[in-house]
């Protein structure tokens, strides 16, 4: 095994250019060596940033480069599938954002490939990276609140979406670009799978989306049954301006546990003004670095042991089929049950 693992990073946008920053000195045993966008300025950006030789505007030569021994995949959704089976097949190891895909179908495939060409695939769920998530998890495993009855999940985030996620049938919506994390979360602390569906949705914040895309959505509500018996909750919100929003809640037969809070720092002023004030969580950028990092050592790791990844390429066809049930059900205003779709056969 080299002394450095060679990361090629492919979308060098928001969440592009976080990996960058990890791999680009803060992972030990790993090191960017090529960056690929499109647009060239922010390929090129992202290699001076970061460090790495070389920068493509073209995915497929940075797949080619002999210097990259495994990708991160950090482009919109829709090229997901294309890039991570030419990947596996040039024998990349790959880390791949959420949400996986579009289409079971697609994460089918990607998860065929990567089989085939026995590459690592993991799929960027970070929450399970997170330190305050982590100790959730322990404190279910531990029984300290007896069996898990539900778990509630909310992200809101105060970005205005970008254009393409207006279009549901194209980008899948809020469901999969915010929720997908929720539906993680859901599945991960009850130990289950999400068997059935029921969402609201509604457009109460971005108005001019209202008369072209009628059918978007800036808030959702899901009710979830798990195949153990146990019941889940999703919130999801973009556009909600007062910051980020990250939390969970989880009911058992003998206690509760809260995740996340709002406040950014440990710090509560109260002032003549007879106000209580807190400073918020501005970004998930900030809320989750930590959680970035662990998530891309934990990615090397998986490599130099030859182990599977903490986060699966099920677990991602798993988040993608419960967002098209839930669309699903916003379209037919009606419960959609999952039970004919739960064996995977990958
Ligand atoms: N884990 C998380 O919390 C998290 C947070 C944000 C975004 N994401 C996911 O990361 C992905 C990217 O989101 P973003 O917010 O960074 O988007 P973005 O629009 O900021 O950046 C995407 C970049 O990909 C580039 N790109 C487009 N097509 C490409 C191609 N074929 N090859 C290489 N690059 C290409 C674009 O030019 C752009 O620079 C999405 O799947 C999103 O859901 C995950």
């Amino acid at each position: 095994m080299k002394a450095a693992i060679g990361i090629g990073l492919i979308g060098c946008g928001r969440a592009g250019r976080i990996h960058g920053r990890c791999f680009g000195g803060r992972i030990s045993g790993a090191r960017l060596v090529a960056a690929a966008d499109p647009d060239g300025n922010a390929a090129q950006r992202a290699a001076h940033d970061f460090g790495a030789d070389n920068w493509y505007t073209d995915f497929r030569r940075l797949i080619n480069d002999r210097a990259v021994d495994a990708v991160v995949v950090v482009t919109p959704t829709n090229f997901h599938r294309e890039i991570v089976v030419a990947a596996a097949a040039a024998g990349k190891h790959v880390l791949c954002e959420k949400p996986m895909a579009l289409g079971v179908d697609e994460c089918r495939e990607m998860i065929e490939a990567t089989n085939r060409a026995r590459v690592k695939l993991q799929i960027g769920f970070m929450r399970r990276f997170d330190a305050g998530f982590c100790a959730a998890k322990q404190a279910i495993e531990n029984g300290e609140i007896g069996e898990v009855v539900l778990v509630k999940s909310l992200s809101h985030g105060p970005s205005v979406p970008q254009r393409w996620m207006y279009d549901i049938a194209a980008s899948n919506g809020p469901l999969a670009e915010v929720s997908s994390h929720d539906i993680d979360t859901l599945r991960w602390f009850s130990g289950s799978e999400i068997t059935e569906v029921y969402a609201l949705a509604g457009n109460y914040r971005c108005p001019e989306a209202r008369s072209e895309f009628p059918d978007f959505y800036d808030n959702v509500v899901v009710s979830a049954r798990l195949k153990n018996g146990s019941q889940g909750v999703i919130e999801g919100a973009v556009s909600v301006s007062y910051g980020y929003d990250a939390r969970a809640e989880v009911l058992g037969t003998k206690g509760v546990l809260f995740v996340g809070g709002l406040a950014e720092r440990p710090l509560t002023v109260c002032s003549a003004s007879l106000q209580v004030q807190q400073p918020i969580v501005k970004s998930w950028r900030t809320l989750f670095s930590d959680a970035y990092e662990a998530e891309d050592a934990s990615f090397i790791e998986a490599i130099r042991e030859d182990r599977p990844p903490e986060v699966s390429g099920i677990d991602g066809l798993r988040a993608v089929e419960v967002v098209n049930a839930g669309n699903r059900s916003i379209r037919e205003a009606r419960p959609i049950s999952l039970a004919a779709t739960t064996e995977v056969d990958v």
